[in-house]
């Protein structure tokens, strides 16, 4: 137990002034580079574990990390066995009936990857109507897919396999969110993959928060209070420059 804890455990923490230290079991599914994806070791990296560490600390605080596949993530949340999600988590409306978020962390969009011996064929997201599309399972771009080319969808458990899928000519595009997509085109090169060159799609921003548990303010609190300290101190930007190359 921590001093801090101990002195908690004592009831002296009012006394003293000292807040508890905790320790919060944060899920993520580590398939979404550069966010969070895994090393040699197989060991969960990237801008979202830096992020939530980094949060973590200006309260004294320390995260386990717990990885599962992401249309899991929310029900594990729900039933207590983590206390937060961070994981290129958009907020959407759908699942704020169901989950708490903190303050949007990150500007995102969706787009598209197409092969490059398509880019003629394939000039809009209009143009894929009809066509199989992959996505990820459970996320916004699997949904985005669905409007797109309603029953067409081919559901992957993570990005790279639905790059494979896309690679191996089991769909015709894959739509994911872009940061994730421009890091795998820039990654391999730019060769056989490329990004649909629709600018309509990037119109659209959307945000990713940390989800906690409805009602749980005295964490998403905790969050937001972190967060908006990284910001000032320009350690965010640190983080940002680590993983994406750029300040923001
Ligand atoms: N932003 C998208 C969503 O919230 C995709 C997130 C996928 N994240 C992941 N770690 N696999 O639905």
């Amino acid at each position: 137990m921590k001093l801090a804890a101990a002195l908690c455990a004592a009831a002296l923490c009012v006394t003293t002034g000292l807040a508890q230290a905790d320790t919060y079991k944060v899920g993520t599914h580590p398939t979404f580079a550069p966010f969070e994806f895994v090393d040699e070791a197989g060991t969960p990296i990237g801008f979202d574990l830096d992020l939530i560490k980094a949060i973590a600390a200006t309260q004294g605080d320390t995260v386990e990390v717990v990885s599962m596949p992401f249309d899991g993530l929310i029900p594990a949340l729900l039933t207590g066995q983590i206390d937060a999600i961070i994981s290129g988590m958009t907020i959407t409306d759908e699942r704020k009936q169901r989950v708490d978020f903190s303050v949007g962390y990150y500007k995102s969009t969706l787009s598209a990857l197409i092969r490059t011996a398509d880019a003629e064929k394939f000039t809009s997201v209009e143009s894929l109507r009809g066509e199989k599309i992959c996505a990820q399972i459970g996320t916004t771009g699997s949904a985005f897919a669905e409007k797109v080319s309603p029953g067409n969808v081919v559901n992957m458990n993570t990005e790279p396999d639905a790059l494979m899928e896309l690679k191996n000519g089991g769909c015709s595009a894959l739509i994911n969110d872009r940061p994730v997509n421009l890091y795998y085109v820039k990654q391999a090169g730019g060769n056989d993959i490329t990004e649909l060159e629709d600018n309509a799609l990037y119109t659209n921003p959307d945000f990713y928060g940390i989800a906690v548990r409805k009602g749980n303010i005295e964490l998403v609190e905790k969050l937001n209070a972190g967060f908006d300290k990284l910001s000032k101190s320009g350690e965010l930007k640190t983080i940002h420059e680590k993983w994406f190359g750029t300040a923001n």
